[in-house]
């Protein structure tokens, strides 16, 4: 990725606004300089207007922010309201029969489901979990195909004010234990299977891989019949779903909750032990999800949206599962692959469904590039009119590509920085304001105080690197870490005093003020815009009984944005030839089957020792070095085996 960043370094194209666009844009420059100057004038003010305007209450709260507890900061806490209500309920008189979700399958099966539609799906599914015995802050575990099911399972637990916990359906049943027993979910909600690339994916036999070996505190298995595959149903624990939703009310009164009740966990890579649970709150995240909806993705009443993120990762759940919901959006949701039956299926989806904002990471974009560079000039792509990334800088050559060939030179791109913890955009364009800069999110949104500073906390200036902070707690951060308190504040709060969010992330700003992100300061890799700790892969590894000890590094991959490289010294003698090949397999699906097949390591290589040093010291910065095939330039004679470089190297 550093080479990405390299090549940004130079970049002095700038696009603005066309009159257009700014024109029927939300926010007009003026509009957004208003609201930066509330935000600046008065901070609280200016979220807890928004809270009031945006948000429907039960109770109205009369605190703002409350620091008593810091960093567990708490915004609106005396108020009382409802996700799902705000998603639903409240559109329900001028918008009941419009669109909420098209849902396609990877065989072209599509379904519209009205706003009306889902308050019956979500009510009778809500119905159902309480019949179940599920109450206000119970935990609930999804682990869904990518489908308009995964919407409704979501939102249920929202009504009945249950906390729900999504586990990527690209996640193994070791994965999904994990975080069955971390959470102490009660009911896990699940399909016999899903399908991409043509394959099932048994997720129903990983959920009873997962809870046979240890249920944790699951009572109840909600199965989804989606993929038609034979699955084994335990006879008191499991239910189909739609034998669950039998005879259930369309009618579930919201549990309305305090604004600081938990909506969801959302486990995540770090660059240290387990993933973490990271908990978000009801009113202050969905908030986050309304305005930057609005601000980023300028969402208005005729817009197709369509954010092709699974609702296994944070994308999925703040630009599909709520945010647009809340807003009243129409959206397209697709199960499958991006290149069934060609990498052409995107784009001829953004035509069929006459898509008019789309929301995608620079993994995907490259990917199609470099498999269609072309396609998107075969299908119809006008209606289109704002573009979007996620997850990992991009590059100017995919998004120049992005740019022209799909947006038609008509489309701003909004390249929005944030994270699993911000709960929604922090750094973004405004698209009707703001200048665009292809590599660089740009600028911070109103009310979100980032800045690069220093190791003491010190702003820095143009074009110094540094940390990338957030200097004010907002509405839709992180509340903590579940279960654990002490790793929130570790991991987010050690240094400048408790006072900054710390990101995890190096950047710099340039001249004219735009941020650039420049990587993770921490061992957490991004591949395909995904978190991967290195230690969780590296704990995998040593967990086979092959295996003594094992490093593991990123690096740059042209489409991948980064690749895993491992370097493994097994029990006994380094393999060579046929064997070394097995082993490599071997390990590989072993990786997939004890996280997912997204952490299966790219690159293995054996050797009888790691390079370290003479205190034991893992040589990481010498690995990153050899992973990418470059010399060795550097002193290695203080090192205690010299002799395992070559090995490493692959010329020994
Ligand atoms: O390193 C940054 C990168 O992705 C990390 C957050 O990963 P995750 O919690 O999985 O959330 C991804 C989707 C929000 C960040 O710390 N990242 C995310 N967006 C960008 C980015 N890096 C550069 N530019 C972005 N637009």
């Amino acid at each position: 990725m550093s080479d990405n960043i390299e090549s940004t370094l130079t970049e002095t194209r700038h696009f603005a606004p066309s009159a257009e666009f700014t024109e029927n844009a939300r926010l007009k420059p003026a509009d957004l300089e208003a609201l930066h100057q509330k935000a600046e004038a008065d901070y609280e003010g200016f979220w807890c207007d928004l809270a009031r305007e945006k948000i429907d209450w039960q109770t109205e709260f009369t605190q703002g922010l409350d620091e008593s507890k810091a960093p567990h900061y708490q915004w609106f806490a005396d108020g009382r309201m409802n996700v799902s209500y705000n998603c639903i309920d409240r559109h329900l008189e001028v918008r009941g029969n419009k669109t909420a979700i098209v849902f396609e399958a990877e065989n072209g099966d599509t379904r519209h489901l009205t706003y009306r539609d889902l308050y019956n799906e979500v009510g009778k599914l809500a119905n159902a979990l309480k019949g179940m015995g599920v109450v206000k802050g119970d935990r609930v575990i999804i682990y869904m195909p990518m489908n308009a099911e995964a919407v409704i399972a979501m939102q249920a637990c929202a009504r009945i004010g249950a906390i729900h916990s999504v586990v990527f359906g690209g996640f193994s049943a070791d994965a999904l234990r994990d975080r069955v027993v971390d959470s102490g979910s009660k009911v896990v909600i699940t399909a016999d299977g899903g399908e991409r690339g043509g394959k099932v994916v048994g997720l129903k036999a990983n959920v009873d891989k997962a809870l046979d070996s240890n249920p944790g505190d699951v009572e109840k298995v909600v199965v989804c019949k989606r993929a038609g595959n034979d699955v084994t149903m335990h006879a008191d624990r499991d239910v189909w779903w739609e034998d669950a939703v039998d005879g259930e009310s369309v009618d579930c009164e919201p549990e309305w909750v305090e604004a600081e009740h938990p909506l969801f966990l959302l486990y995540t890579s770090g660059s240290t032990g387990k993933p973490k649970g990271i908990q978000h709150s009801s009113a202050g995240y969905l908030l986050g999800a309304i305005v930057t909806n609005e601000w980023v993705f300028d969402l208005q009443g005729d817009d197709v949206y369509w954010c092709t993120a699974d609702v296994g990762w944070i994308t999925g759940h703040t630009y599909v599962a709520y945010g647009p919901l809340a807003v009243g959006a129409t959206q397209v949701v697709y199960e499958g692959t991006p290149t069934v039956p060609d990498a052409g299926r995107w784009w001829k989806m953004c035509q069929d469904h006459g898509v008019t904002v789309f929301y995608t990471a620079p993994t995907a974009i490259r990917a199609l590039m470099k498999a269609g560079p072309d396609l998107p000039k075969q299908y119809d792509l006008s209606k289109l009119r704002l573009l979007g990334t996620v997850g990992e800088p991009i590059n100017p050559e995919a998004w120049m590509w992005y740019y022209t060939t799909v947006g038609e030179e008509r489309c701003p791109i909004v390249d929005t920085w944030w994270q699993t913890e911000t709960g929604a955009n922090m750094i973004a364009p405004i698209p009707g304001a703001t200048t665009l800069v292809p590599g660089s999110c740009t600028q911070a949104l109103p009310g979100i105080a980032a800045d690069v500073v220093d190791e003491d906390g010190k702003s820095l200036g143009a074009d110094e690197g540094g940390y990338l902070v957030i200097k004010k707690p907002w509405p839709h951060m992180l509340r903590t870490v579940w279960g654990d308190d002490q790793r929130y504040k570790d991991t987010y709060w050690p240094k400048f005093g408790g006072k900054y969010y710390l990101a995890g992330d190096s950047a710099r700003r340039d001249s004219e003020g735009n941020f650039w992100i420049m990587g993770r300061i921490d061992d957490v890799l991004n591949v395909s815009g995904h978190r991967m700790g290195t230690m969780e892969v590296e704990s995998a590894l040593v967990a086979h009984k092959a295996v003594a000890e094992a490093a593991v590094v990123g690096r740059p991959h042209d489409v991948k944005g980064e690749a895993i490289v491992a370097f493994v010294i097994l029990q006994g003698d380094r393999l060579t030839g046929d064997e070394a090949e097995e082993m490599v397999k071997e390990l590989r699906n072993w990786v997939a089957d004890q996280i997912g097949p997204i952490a299966k390591p790219d690159d293995i290589r054996f050797a009888d020792g790691l390079p370290k040093t003479r205190s034991g010291k893992i040589m990481r910065r010498l690995l990153r070095s050899i992973a990418k095939g470059e010399e060795i330039t550097s002193d290695t004679s203080t090192l205690e085996n010299e002799a395992v470089i070559p090995q490493l190297q692959g010329k020994a």
